[in-house]
């Protein structure tokens, strides 16, 4: 096993009902583990993010559609009680499509139980398997990822490779490897110079908290930059690709992403710098073309804008940042345009961020 094979969601030993995942509002101070035992709480941590990220919101909603099932088994009226619980767990969170991917691949699996102990028996193989594939496509993509740095690298004479992220997109949105973090892994592994500068990600802080954590537990040398330091750096020659995540990517290669994501890619592409963006296939909506009017964007509380949570010494702390009575706006996400990607990096290699890139290495599509 690899040094940094650490799962994030996982069933409790000796208790495989009760499902366990890292409590991501607590990191980087600290690493609370959290049970969840029924299917509602699975809603309440996608929710709350106490669980995020497209690919581990998917996994989660999978041991939830497990836990409705086993819940549904000895309710009067299990098939009512079923059908309501999805359609909660569909609302839970609008923009990452590997939540409906993951509802859509339990629902169609459970179909084919005969009564509900089946059922039970089909929806825990399957979220037991999504967890397992995502592992292996992730990996994958880290595989598909590397010679892109290897490239830098022989560019540079072996000097640094500087990579700039946005949100996260590592480990913790994800199973193990995570996308975007999953060649930066392997470069690192096999020793290549490698420095990410890490945006810390307003409002919720997936950078400065998750992104920098991880790499600190892998060993990877990384500085947190404030959001708006990009572009300076990309002026000056600090930067040599980007690498980000999305939540959602339509069949013409636009991604959804983070707030933000979209300003770096306009600078990137100021500055000729590549703009890659890392996802496993579940992270593909084929039934859409247009980013900006088709993928559903979250709004979320204004008290996310108003206010940062921080180490005070001995505890979590929340500070007011804003005068009390000013309104916020809190988008999650942004577009970024497909005519601004250099490349899609996927579990089957990388495409140009189009309808034919797409379609040539997901034929299965067309
Ligand atoms: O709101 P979040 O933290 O769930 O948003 C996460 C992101 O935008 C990630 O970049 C994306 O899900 C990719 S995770 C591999």
């Amino acid at each position: 096993m690899n040094t940094y094979a650490k799962r994030t969601i996982w069933r409790k030993e000796n208790a495989p009902t009760i499902i366990q995942v890292i409590d991501q509002r607590r990191l980087p101070h600290e690493l609370i583990i959290v049970d969840i035992h029924t299917c509602q709480e699975i809603v309440t941590a996608i929710k709350d993010m106490t669980v995020r990220g497209a690919p581990l919101i998917g996994a989660t909603a999978g041991y939830g559609v497990m836990l409705a099932c086993i819940e549904a088994s000895t309710h009067k009226n299990p098939n009512e009680y079923f059908n309501q619980y999805i359609h909660d767990l569909r609302e839970s969170r609008p923009t990452a499509i590997n939540l409906f991917w993951a509802i859509e691949r339990q629902v169609k699996a459970v179909e084919e139980g005969k009564n509900w102990q089946e059922k039970i028996e089909i929806a825990s193989k399957t979220a037991d398997q999504i967890v397992e594939d995502d592992i292996e496509v992730c990996r994958m993509i880290g595989v598909s990822g590397l010679p892109i740095l290897e490239k830098i690298k022989q560019a540079k004479n072996g000097e640094i490779v500087n990579i700039l992220t946005h949100c996260n997109a590592g480990r913790l949105g994800c199973i193990e490897w995570g996308t975007i973090s999953s060649p930066i892994y392997q470069a690192h592994q096999q020793g290549m110079k490698i420095h990410v500068w890490v945006d810390e990600t307003r409002p919720r802080n997936q950078g400065s908290n998750l992104t920098a954590w991880e790499l600190t537990q892998a060993g990877v040398p990384h500085t947190v930059i404030v959001d708006n330091a990009g572009g300076h750096l990309m002026q000056h020659g600090m930067v040599d690709v980007v690498f980000v995540g999305t939540d959602r990517t339509t069949r013409i290669g636009d991604v959804a992403n983070k707030i933000g994501t979209y300003l770096k890619a306009l600078a990137a592409f100021d500055n000729k710098i590549p703009f890659y963006v890392a996802l496993p296939s579940s992270t593909l909506d084929w039934t859409i073309r247009n980013g900006l009017t088709e993928i559903p964007i979250e709004e979320r509380s204004q008290d996310e804008v108003k206010y940062i949570y921080g180490w005070n010494g001995t505890k979590l702390e929340k500070v007011l940042l804003t005068p009390i009575t000013s309104n916020a706006s809190n988008y999650g996400f942004d577009v970024t345009p497909a005519r601004l990607i250099t490349g899609l990096i996927t579990e089957r290699g990388i495409c140009e961020a189009n309808e034919n890139g797409l379609l040539s290495l997901f034929p299965e599509y067309k």
